[in-house]
């Protein structure tokens, strides 16, 4: 079973199981981590769920669609590298221990 871990504001980490196929802000969302408010469920219309990859998984986890680009690019306050819409990031075996840091502000 696939772990994200995720980087809190206060600077804490969770670490959080996940199952294949979970989207990434499914997983926070079902484990209560603050700073993933998800208003849209998923839909990839409100930027509330940004999370940055980390420098590690940025290859592996890759860019966003247009559809993602868009909304970042409107959406989110700051963005940067690894910016990505959680609920766009679906889990793979192969991201076992995938690493992402919440933003301070959403979107
Ligand atoms: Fe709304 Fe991801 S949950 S864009």
């Amino acid at each position: 079973m696939p772990k994200v871990v995720f980087l809190t504001t206060d600077g804490s980490q969770r670490v959080a199981d996940a199952q294949v196929g979970d989207s990434v802000m499914s997983v926070a969302v079902r484990n209560g981590i603050p700073g993933i408010i998800a208003e849209c469920g998923g839909n990839c219309s409100c930027a509330t769920c940004h999370v940055y990859v980390s420098d590690a998984w940025l290859q592996a986890v890759g860019g966003p669609d247009d559809m993602e680009e868009d909304l970042l690019d409107m959406g989110v306050t700051d963005r940067r590298d690894g910016s990505r819409l959680s609920c766009q990031i679906r889990m793979t075996e192969e991201f076992d221990e995938l690493t992402v840091q919440i933003p301070t502000v959403q979107p």
